[in-house]
């Protein structure tokens, strides 16, 4: 992916820790190595072993009284905090929420819900964000779309049925990902649906509508306009048709889909029949941490570690 070249250089350019919690798979291992030698990030493998080993005793207790405090109030006994600590995802996650490290990257072996859960449980939201979503940098050989053929989805991981008030936040954070990640000089937003401009009437429909004016609301300033169906959004011949005069119809470089059903559908349509190719990075988070797929290849991870790191570079601090 050309956005890649761009996303390492800025990681070069500030060297964050970034923990590996499967410390011990192959892939992980491997891409550790070069993600070292590249210079893109400092990897953190962690291991079982690590976390016990004698000279590191006092961090792990530390880690075990912290998080019975901060989840005792929703059930959690000491000693359930104690074997959780000790799980090196959960570890991973108290590292970054107590400042050992900057992020986390992990997912070649556990689920995409296996690593949320601990994330929005420990490291929870960024000040001002009530939600945690996905961003996906979709990038496509049809270099007219987009900016030069990158595009950023949401929500196509995260949560199943937004309602309007959601999916405005969802919108707002993708524009400031598709800002800072990936360097848009403009995010221009649609807000899809399968009506354009009225064209179809449906409660569906209002909520996005209503998605559209609620995120006005927030960011006043930011391009954005829906509700917009994904070819008036994209193709300037539709959009004078369906949207005429919209300032985001025809030219959009970020999308937001109502419900994570179409989100995710849509992304691997783009893929697997569209010849694009992509991955997604959390936003939302009070410290980045993002999920690979348990398919994924030695340069997948290099590559989330790099987001992941530039993530942790933009992280908005409580002070
Ligand atoms: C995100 C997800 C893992 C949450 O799991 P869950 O079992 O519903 O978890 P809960 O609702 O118990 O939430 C756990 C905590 O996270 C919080 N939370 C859940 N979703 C959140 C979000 N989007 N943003 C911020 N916080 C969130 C809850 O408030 C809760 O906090 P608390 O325990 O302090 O009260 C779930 O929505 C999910 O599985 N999403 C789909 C993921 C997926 O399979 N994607 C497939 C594409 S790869």
């Amino acid at each position: 992916m050309k956005i890649m070249e761009k996303i390492k250089a800025k990681a070069r350019a500030s060297v964050k820790r970034i923990v590996l919690p499967e410390g011990d798979e192959a892939r992980t291992v491997k891409a550790a190595e070069i993600i070292a030698s590249e210079g893109v990030a400092e990897p953190i493998l962690l291991t079982p072993d690590f976390i016990a080993a004698a000279e590191n005793k006092a961090r792990l207790e530390t880690y075990a009284a912290d998080l019975y405090e901060l989840r005792k109030a929703k059930g959690l006994s000491e000693e359930a905090a104690a074997k959780l600590a000790a799980d090196p995802m959960y570890y991973g996650m108290m590292m970054v929420k107590e400042g050992d490290a900057d992020g986390l990257v992990s997912g070649a072996v556990h689920s995409t819900g296996d690593m949320l859960r601990p994330a929005l449980q420990i490291i929870r939201t960024a000040p001002g964000m009530k939600l945690v979503s996905s961003a996906f940098l979709l990038e496509s050989p049809r270099t007219e779309f987009g900016e030069d053929g990158l595009l950023v989805l949401a929500d196509c991981v995260v949560n199943p049925c937004p309602d309007a008030e959601e999916l405005a936040g969802i919108a707002v954070a993708t524009a400031e990902t598709a800002r800072t990640l990936c360097g848009f000089e403009e995010p221009r937003v649609a807000m899809l649906s399968f009506s354009s401009k009225g064209s179809a009437e449906h409660p569906l429909v209002e909520k996005v509508r209503k998605a559209a004016e609620t995120a006005r609301a927030i960011a006043p300033d930011l391009i954005l306009d829906g509700e917009l169906q994904l070819d008036a959004a994209l193709i300037p011949e539709v959009a004078a048709i369906k949207a005429k005069g919209s300032p985001v119809a025809g030219r959009a470089n970020v999308l937001i889909f109502p419900d994570l059903q179409s989100g995710n559908i849509g992304y691997k349509i783009a893929e697997r029949m569209g010849g694009a190719s992509g991955f997604a990075v959390l936003q939302g988070l009070a410290g980045p941490c993002n999920d690979l797929s348990r398919g994924c290849s030695v340069d997948d991870i290099v590559n989330t570690v790099a987001a992941t790191a530039v993530q942790a570079g933009n992280r908005r601090r409580r002070d």
